[in-house]
């Protein structure tokens, strides 16, 4: 079967790694891809929003699977669009439909599906343009720490966590009146904020059944200590060492379960992976937030972690036989450490020749902003390269992937040093 995986980061040249061991692939392609896909794929120059372009790709490359990494394509439709058309209409497609990629798409969305499905969560209230004053009223009522969040996708910036009650006024009115994130801050939602550990749950869905893939840890800001600005993600641990059986049994009946369930009662079409954003407040699993798409870099640490082989569990939730698939996990800790760009999340140079990959042995290099010039590798993003290594324990992983990174050099390399350091 020739499979199709879009997107170009950490996250898709890890999916593209694990479908290449699958007997099951005859042809890979990515688009658009990035160094590390063009070495075990064919890299297709096609945006992932650019749905005409990715139906021909589609049709020319007699494609029958496609996987959807990011969201945007998402919410902005591409499984439906498939579904109407007659030459694609019997493709299969990883990834929800655009009324469920509202999850993602709309916090207020999301908000709303939680609490009609009793999913524990913060408590809210949201406010547009019209009624902003009522917003600024509503600030003055709670305690700081104050939590705004543009309803819309804003490219993982639209979370404002302040602690000044007049610098959270000053923003809400921003959003709301100056359009601070354009369509994305049209509604702003304000949250109670949570006190707590964060983890990621990864969950697979055909619509009927669920599997649950192992959990992970992402450290999004850029600096040590959890300090600085909000990052993609700068690392990541699989599995989360606090993530009990007994919390992990709570997180599966109190969020999981209701989940997939709510898709099913509202009509939500879902065939994809459910990323759950989720803190632990006290011994309560509460949701942070739904994406509708894997995480990156949590990827590069939870699908190493997967023994099944990837397309067989595509291919079941195409067929809607999810429940008949056995999901096998590497019993090893995984975790990977993100190279990034100097000056990264802000502005930073790319064309930077990378050097060194070959002599890593130990670990395994996910390229994410890289792509090939002249025969050489350069980065071209701001997360360049997700160094993954195995241990017996998150320690021994870090250990390893940290070393790996003594081979590896480009201008301006930054990366964390402490990454697990509040396990
Ligand atoms: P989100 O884009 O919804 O994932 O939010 C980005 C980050 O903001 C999360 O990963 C949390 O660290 C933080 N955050 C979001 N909502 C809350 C909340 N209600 N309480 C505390 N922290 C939050
Ligand atoms: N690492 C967080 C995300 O993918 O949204």
């Amino acid at each position: 079967m020739n499979i199709l995986i879009l997107g170009s980061g950490g996250r898709e040249h890890t999916f593209a790694w694990k479908v290449r061991q699958s007997n099951h692939c005859t042809g890979l392609f990515v688009a658009p891809g990035n160094s590390g896909t063009e070495a075990i794929a064919t890299n297709l120059d096609i945006s992932v929003t650019n749905f005409e372009a990715i139906k021909n790709a589609v049709i020319q490359n007699n494609i029958k699977l496609v996987v959807v990494g990011p969201e945007d394509p998402l919410v902005q439709g591409i499984h439906d669009f498939f579904l109407k058309d007659d030459d694609l209409k019997y493709v299969s497609v990883i990834g929800p439909q655009k009324a469920a990629a509202e999850l993602e798409g709309s916090k207020e969305f999301a908000k709303e599906f939680m609490m009609r499905h009793n999913i524990p969560t913060a408590a809210y209230k949201s406010f547009t343009r019209e009624n902003v004053e009522e917003g600024l009223k509503f600030l003055e009522n709670l305690e700081a720490p104050y939590v705004l969040k543009a309803d819309g996708l804003a490219a993982g910036k639209g979370v404002l966590i302040l602690n000044d009650i007049e610098e959270a006024k000053a923003e809400l009115k921003s959003m709301l009146v100056d359009a601070k994130f354009g369509k994305a801050s049209t509604k702003v939602v304000i949250e109670e904020f949570l006190d707590g550990i964060e983890l990621s749950c990864f969950v697979l869905t055909d619509g009927k059944n669920y599997k649950i893939l192992p959990t992970a840890k992402d450290y999004k800001r850029i600096g040590e200590g959890d300090t600085g600005l909000n990052t993609g993600g700068m690392g990541a641990v699989s599995p989360v060492p606090f993530a009990t059986k007994t919390f992990l049994d709570r997180i599966e009946n109190e969020v999981v379960k209701p989940t997939v369930n709510g898709l099913k009662k509202d009509n939500l079409p879902y065939v994809g992976f459910i990323f759950i954003g989720l803190i632990k407040v006290g011994d309560d699993p509460k949701v942070i937030e739904y994406n509708v798409r894997m995480g990156d870099p949590e990827t590069e640490v939870v699908l190493p972690r997967l023994k099944t082989d990837l397309v067989e569990i595509f291919q079941a939730m195409a067929n809607q036989t999810l429940s008949d698939v056995t999901i096998d996990i590497d019993e090893r800790a995984a975790t990977t450490i993100m190279l990034v760009s100097g000056g990264y999340p802000e502005d930073y140079e790319k064309g930077k020749e990378i050097t060194g990959i070959e002599k890593i042995t130990n670990s395994i290099a996910f390229h994410a902003g890289s792509k090939f010039q002249n025969g050489k590798v350069v980065t071209s993003g701001g997360r360049v390269m997700a160094i993954t290594s195995y241990g017996n324990n998150y320690e021994e992983a870090i250990k390893k992937s940290y070393q790996s990174i003594e081979n590896l050099h480009f201008d301006k390399m930054n990366y964390r040093k402490d990454i697990g350091f509040d396990l």
